[in-house]
């Protein structure tokens, strides 16, 4: 299977991604960004179909502002440590809140996702807004973050 994919269309998704990334435009609407006015909403669905939505959350303190996909993956495991997370989806709306920006997620935002990987030692797919009508589709989260550091990179006895 392929690590990457882009999907030049929304119909070439199945029904739950399409649903995803629809709780994913709903969830951005809930961002608190007013300093960067960059709305971004993240949903994700766990193995029983658990949906669990996140929206970047900002503050007067820069460095404190959370991210969309943070906010999800962090809300999923406080809330269901036992249940795995199967896919998400991240999108960003431009500031008309109509068209969507392009929403490829942090570096911090994929470390934190290769570390749930591995945490619950299955992949998550992830669908992130490209450009237009382009999604990119990845079947692992670790595929964005190649050499990555982890929980073995502290070993050091
Ligand atoms: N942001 C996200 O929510 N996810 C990302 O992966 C990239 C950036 C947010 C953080 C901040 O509130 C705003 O977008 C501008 O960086």
């Amino acid at each position: 299977m392929k690590e990457f994919e882009i999907v030049t269309s929304l119909d070439e998704f199945d029904t739950e991604s399409k649903y995803l990334i629809h709780k994913a435009k709903e969830a951005a609407l809930n961002a608190y960004a007013p300093y960067s006015k960059f709305l971004v909403g993240a949903a994700l669905i766990l193995e029983d179909g658990t949906l669990i939505t996140g929206s970047n959350q900002e503050n007067a303190s820069y460095p404190l502002c959370m991210c969309a996909e943070r906010v999800a993956l962090y809300a999923a495991v406080a809330q269901h440590p036992e249940k795995k997370i199967m896919k998400m989806a991240i999108i960003a709306h431009k500031k008309n809140h109509k068209e969507l920006s392009p929403a490829a997620s942090c570096g911090a935002c994929r470390q934190v996702m290769a570390e749930f990987e591995e945490r619950q030692q299955a992949p998550i797919e992830v669908i992130m807004h490209h450009t237009d009508n382009q999604w990119i589709k990845c079947t692992s989260a670790s595929s964005l973050l190649p050499f990555v550091f982890n929980k073995a990179s502290l070993k050091n006895d």
